[in-house]
């Protein structure tokens, strides 16, 4: 079978960089849930600063440490790191109640959190976000479907996590009807924006729902959140120029990207996307950090594809090998415990996220989960009403009509969680590793076999793409 330099530039073909520059970042390929949190946690006792830049607490990130799980939203991965600076950028929309309940959380658990930055440009998602969120979803799920226009045509729900991303960044853009950070420590600013941005939040409502009484109690949101400014004062600085400080002292940050780049709201499968730049072109405006300072760039991909929510998946199975992935990878949503859907490695979608992403290097998840099977599929190009591509098409609506190509390669039958060398991994497992860096055309530099943070096998740099039998 062919996996080899697909557009033949021999772009990215050379050998594996042992990561360049002093700033890195980590960033989803896929739609979400690659496993960004163990990773980032590994690396961040290097860095001074674990840095976030976009999303919020539709974000869930797992840790296990020492047998603990920890399930993150809003704290960067970082923040189980002693002596590491965890810092939430300004691109970040911040659900002050979460963050300071999973500040406790950790607290309660030993975890230091002292060394949390939050940026005071950061936006606040506000009670009235979350129950505009749900409500948009309600809405686009009763919405009629035009008879005439096949059903993969019609508007439909995004399956959004209703945790107020979408309308928090909406009234981001908006400007006069978005509350920042900074706002929390300004009373009087913040009860008379609320009181404004209430009554035009309560009108909306009583026209979508006639004859309710109206949702949102301005005074009573801005009494809480004084109160929950008060709260975080000691937390509020001006991250970009403490990024800065940082970058100009010769200390080394770490940028956490949060959702994925198949959900970018730019590049990822519009509609069904999140509300941000969740690629790693969201580095520069979500943390005031121009994008040339980051020299090292590592894709997080699963070893197969997950995707909650919905829009278009190519690759998605509804079988026993399904079903199978799923409880082996315990594909259940951290943040909304909805079960993933699961589906067989996309290489189209990867190639171009990474393209994308301008990733460096990939750090691959879960093959431990792919353990058993005889066979493994790898989707390599599209049938699409007008042809075959080894393109993405990354409209939605679009991707909805293309069908996978698959190329098939031999499985691994043992267990390797215990696994610790590349050497060591039966040769499918190999085989399967060096096809995706072919295709993709960028090194795997690291694969996880099992949820601890030891169980990682590390490839020592030097290592060409695909160059191991
Ligand atoms: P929202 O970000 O809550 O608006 O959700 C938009 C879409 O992105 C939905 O399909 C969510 O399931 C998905 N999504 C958002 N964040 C994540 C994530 O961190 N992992 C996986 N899916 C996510």
């Amino acid at each position: 079978m062919q996996f080899s330099d697909q557009d033949g530039s021999g772009a990215g073909m050379g050998p594996a960089t042992a990561g360049v520059g002093r700033h890195w970042a980590v960033v989803g390929l896929q739609w979400g849930d690659e496993g960004k949190g163990k990773l980032v946690d590994r690396l961040a006792g290097r860095f001074d600063a674990v840095v976030r830049y976009n999303g919020g607490a539709n974000a869930g990130h797992s840790v296990v440490v020492g047998g603990v799980r920890y399930a993150l939203h809003l704290v960067p991965s970082g923040i189980l790191a002693p002596g590491v600076l965890a810092v939430v950028g300004n691109g970040v929309v911040v659900d002050p109640e979460r963050l300071i309940e999973e500040m406790d959380g950790l607290s309660a658990r030993g975890v230091d959190v002292s060394a949390l930055v939050l940026s005071d440009r950061a936006h606040v998602v506000l009670p009235y976000h979350k129950a505009e969120d749900a409500l948009r979803e309600e809405l686009l799920t009763a919405a009629p479907v035009d008879e005439k226009s096949p059903p993969k045509h019609a508007v439909s729900a995004i399956g959004t996590t209703r945790r107020g991303i979408g309308p928090a960044y909406a009234d981001k853009v908006q400007r006069a009807t978005a509350v920042r950070v900074g706002d929390l420590l300004r009373p009087e600013l913040l009860r008379s924006k609320l009181d404004l941005i209430c009554s035009m939040k309560n009108a909306i409502f009583r026209g979508l729902r006639p004859g309710e009484p109206d949702p949102f109690n301005a005074g009573e949101i801005a009494d809480r959140m004084i109160g929950f400014g008060e709260r975080l004062r000691p937390v509020i600085k001006d991250t970009t120029y403490l990024l800065h400080d940082l970058d100009r002292a010769g200390k080394t940050l770490l940028f956490e990207g949060a959702n994925a780049t198949m959900l970018d709201v730019d590049h990822g499968t519009f509609p069904y996307v999140t509300s941000s730049n969740a690629s790693s072109l969201g580095i520069g405006p979500g943390s005031g950090l121009p994008p040339q300072k980051v020299g090292t760039i590592i894709g997080v991909v699963k070893a197969y594809s997950t995707r909650v929510g919905g829009g278009p998946m190519p690759t998605e199975l509804f079988d026993e090998t399904a079903h199978r992935i799923r409880e082996r990878g315990r594909e259940y949503g951290t943040t909304t415990g909805r079960p993933r859907r699961v589906g067989w490695i996309d290489l189209v979608a990867l190639k171009y996220a990474a393209m994308v992403s301008g990733v460096t290097e990939i750090g691959l998840t879960l093959l431990d989960v792919l353990a058993g099977f005889d066979e493994l599929k790898l989707c390599v190009a599209y049938e699409t009403p007008d042809g075959r591509t080894d393109r993405f098409l990354p409209d939605g609506f679009d991707l909805a009509e293309v069908r996978p190509v698959y190329e098939s390669m031999a499985g691994f039958g043992d267990e390797i969680t215990g696994v610790r060398s590349f050497e060591d991994l039966p040769g499918a497992a190999r085989r399967y590793v060096e096809a995706i860096e072919a295709f993709v055309g960028v090194p795997v530099r690291t694969i996880g076999v099992g949820p601890d943070r030891v169980q990682t096998i590390e490839r020592e740099a030097g290592v060409p793409a695909g160059g191991r039998a």
